[in-house]
């Protein structure tokens, strides 16, 4: 059996992050700079060995925790494949998405693990199981995972995303750039996402309506985002990030970079993902990206990406 291999990119939030939770849609893309991979070869000594020298994990797969994501990849793949003999083969994943960062990293190294070990077993799983599985071993990562990240990641366009609805992927008319900063703070997205659940249940009528102006943002940065009208996106990044401050799931890091990239010409800037920490983007001209990196670094950014979505 030949070695294969697959790769996965990062993604980022755009738009609707928690209303999403609440039935509102949400905007997502992937972020190609970034990327996981996965290679599997054979072992001609038999057994399955996992390694993955960034997480310090090199080890037979049954040595692994049930509850590994590694060993849950490997395992829910071979379940969905009907192999309970499966031929020995080492996996190798490597990434270059920062971990816990909001940024994916999670679902991209799952998708590529399913796809290049179905790959290697001669029977390649279809985008609609390996997003299927990839939401299973996100639960593992997030508890209650909306399922956005699996989707955006395993079908590598940006999604319209609407929680339990069918997927909706589409192409920008002209492409636009992002600059994506990150705080250096770590904020477990289950943490804010349990206190604005918290925060709904005191004050259910001023949340359904943040939620209520999250989703029609969304909405039209969509019809915008399909027009080409790319400049629009970002007095709506503006007030997406003004609903999220109400929600309370900013941070004074974010607050710091957004009106940082703002202030070195940004069309617009948010917070990205779960918040308290975590990653910020702004919106940029083409040719802006450079002069913006540069104010998110001086404000403390301990990492950007530009990308192009
Ligand atoms: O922090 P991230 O990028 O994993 O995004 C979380 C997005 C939320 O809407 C806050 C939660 C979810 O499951 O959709």
């Amino acid at each position: 059996m030949p070695s294969t291999s697959a790769s996965a990119p990062g993604k980022v939030i755009l738009f609707g992050e928690h209303a999403v939770v609440y039935g509102q849609p949400a905007i997502a893309a992937p972020v190609s700079q970034v990327q996981a991979k996965a290679v599997v070869m054979p072992n001609p000594a038999g057994g399955i060995q996992v390694a993955a020298p960034q997480i310090a994990v090199d080890s037979p797969l049954r040595e692994l925790p049930l509850e590994h994501a590694l060993a849950k990849a490997v395992e829910l793949t071979l379940g969905a494949l009907g192999v309970e003999r499966s031929p020995g083969f080492k996996l190798r994943v490597t990434s270059t998405i920062p971990l816990a960062a909001g940024l994916g990293s999670g679902a991209a190294v799952s998708v590529a693990v399913i796809r290049a070990v179905s790959g290697f077993l001669g029977h390649p799983l279809s985008d609609k199981t390996v997003n299927e599985l990839t939401f299973e071993i996100e639960k593992i990562h997030h508890g209650t995972p909306s399922g956005v990240d699996n989707t955006v990641v395993t079908y590598g366009l940006p999604v319209f995303f609407i929680k339990d609805q069918p997927i909706e992927t589409f192409k920008p008319k002209r492409p636009f750039t992002l600059v994506i900063g990150d705080s250096g703070v770590p904020s477990p997205t289950s943490v804010a996402v349990g206190d604005v659940r918290e925060a709904r249940l005191a004050e259910p009528g001023r949340y359904q309506r943040l939620f209520d102006g999250c989703g029609q943002i969304a909405r039209q940065a969509r019809a915008h985002i399909e027009d080409g009208q790319v400049e629009a996106l970002g007095p709506l990044m503006d007030r997406n990030h003004e609903l999220l401050v109400e929600m309370d799931v900013s941070s004074p890091e974010l607050e710091t970079l957004v009106a940082a990239a703002r202030q070195a010409g940004a069309w617009g800037a948010k917070l990205s993902g779960g918040g308290r920490g975590g990653n910020m983007i702004a919106l940029v001209s083409p040719d802006g990206a450079k002069q913006i990196r540069r104010a998110l670094q001086a404000a403390g950014a301990v990492n950007t990406i530009t990308t192009e979505i």
